[in-house]
């Protein structure tokens, strides 16, 4: 895959990448990152990226000219006749729709992602018009640009590229993941993967030490029983879910024994809670 980020800050991903899964992938050659300049792409002595809003108000909006250099320069603008069904230019902002894990599978089949980090106010609108295919936002808070949220987006989406985690099924089965519904939620059976998944928080994760500060490792985990071993993973996160993230439990896939445990988590929510119905 070939990623190009649009930025007027091209320092701020020295070390971004450098580390980790991402620095592998790069290496490996499964994703090559490229950053651009805007400035280069300015005309005047002052290599003027950015103007006043017409209408007045506050901040100031990025101009046009130099992002449409930059995209003409890559042969993105204008926008070609035919453009190759597997590229697409990100236009990264608050107003964006949501950046979420179905969203980075989707980006992950492309060839190429074009990612415009957005600064000041904004950037003007036309460009989004005229280039842009979809507008993203990484959550309901407003960076100072879309830098740490282009960031965010490579990660997330080098990560699903085909041989980058060793093992495929660390993506499928974390929180988010596609995992495996088919295979895993046999109404009134305990699921037979270990895994979170389905909709639901990942479960948590123990390593050695068998104790900690005095806190030991739950007993089932350093057991042999599997199914133990998977109902009590099933709970956790279960759990995590309902206390963390309960708007997910609308659309996750659950079991007869999953709504049973819930309904007994809220009952003893009510009950910490003092009892109020
Ligand atoms: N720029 C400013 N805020 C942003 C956000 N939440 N996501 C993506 N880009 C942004």
């Amino acid at each position: 895959m070939q990623v190009d980020v649009l930025t007027i800050f091209p320092h701020f991903f020295t070390g971004p990448f450098d580390h980790g899964v991402l620095s592998r992938a790069r290496k490996a050659g499964v994703v090559s990152i490229e950053t651009h300049d805007l400035r280069a792409f300015t005309q005047d002595r002052h290599r003027t990226v950015d103007d006043r809003p017409f209408g007045g108000g506050e901040g100031m909006v990025l101009k046009p000219e130099p992002i449409w250099n930059c995209l003409e320069s890559l042969g993105l603008a204008p926008r070609p006749a035919s453009a190759p069904a597997k590229q697409q230019v990100v236009l990264l902002s608050a107003q964006g729709a949501r950046f979420t894990q179905a969203v980075a599978a989707e980006l992950a089949v492309l060839d190429r992602v074009v990612l415009l980090c957005g600064r000041y106010e904004g950037i003007d609108e036309r460009i989004n018009e005229l280039v842009c295919d979809r507008e993203l936002s990484i959550g309901d808070y407003v960076l100072s640009g879309g830098e740490l949220a282009a960031a965010v987006i490579i990660d997330a989406v080098v990560r699903l590229l085909p041989g980058v985690l060793g093992n495929p099924d660390s993506s499928r089965f974390e929180s988010f993941g596609a995992g495996d519904p088919g295979e895993e939620y046999v109404p009134g059976s305990v699921p037979p993967s270990t895994h979170g998944s389905g909709g639901l928080l990942d479960y948590p994760h123990y390593t050695r030490p068998a104790e900690f500060r005095g806190v030991p490792v739950p007993q089932v985990l350093q057991g042999g029983d599997h199914v133990a071993i998977r109902r009590w993973r099933r709970q956790r996160a279960l759990e995590k879910t309902f206390r963390n993230r309960p708007d997910l439990l609308q659309r996750a896939i659950l079991t007869e024994a999953d709504r049973k445990f819930l309904s007994v988590l809220e009952v003893q929510g009510r009950v910490e809670n003092g009892g109020s119905s």
